[in-house]
């Protein structure tokens, strides 16, 4: 198992970005009635078709064709089942990916959540080209953070420019 959730979201990002996706929406929520916390990663890259995409959550796919593939989609799936919760996968070719996982957030081999504000601040700083749609909702905290909305303010400013990066940073530090 991984050691905390955001290094779970760093992994299947990390895919969604070689995968080319320009648009990347993660989503950590937790329902207050239920204690069931979910984490929801959709991308508009190059998707997978059904066989690839059902054989990359199989932990074994590995061994058994004898190709590399690793083991970020099956660590998250593997998380997600072993904590009382559930996990799917959805893809298309040409259209993007879309990973749910569901925890509850009771159990107690839960991963805690790790740093979520610079699992963030990471992937937009290094990724500036890509927009992200990052929402965080545990706990009472409600954070919303559409960069398609800064690149429209920023009015061609690149969003890595150094002014901008601090002025992410502080917001970060505020609001998360
Ligand atoms: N969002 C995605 N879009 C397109 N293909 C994906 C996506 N996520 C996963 N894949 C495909 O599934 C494969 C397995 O992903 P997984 O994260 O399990 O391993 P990996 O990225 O190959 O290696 P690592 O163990 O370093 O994460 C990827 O190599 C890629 O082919
Ligand atoms: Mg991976």
């Amino acid at each position: 198992m991984m050691e905390d959730i955001s290094s779970h979201i760093m992994d299947i990002v990390m895919n969604s970005v070689t995968a080319g996706a320009k648009h990347i929406s993660i989503a950590v929520e937790k329902d207050p009635g239920t204690s069931v916390m979910s984490l929801t990663i959709s991308d508009d890259g190059s998707g997978m078709d059904a066989e690839m995409a059902r054989k990359v959550q199989d932990p074994f796919f590995s061994t058994k064709t004898g190709r590399k593939v690793g083991l970020g989609v099956p660590l998250l799936k593997g998380t997600a089942e072993t904590t009382g919760g559930s996990f799917t996968l959805t893809s298309a070719k040409g259209v993007g990916t879309k990973i749910m996982a569901t925890f509850d957030s009771r159990h107690p081999d839960l991963p805690p959540l790790g740093n979520i504000r610079d699992t963030f601040f990471v992937l937009i700083a290094s990724h500036p080209e890509i927009d992200f749609n990052l929402r965080y909702s545990v706990d009472g905290k409600d954070f919303l953070l559409d960069i398609a909305e800064w690149r429209k303010e920023l009015d061609g400013v690149p969003l890595n420019h150094p002014e901008v990066i601090g002025f992410l940073s502080n917001y970060l530090d505020e609001h998360l």
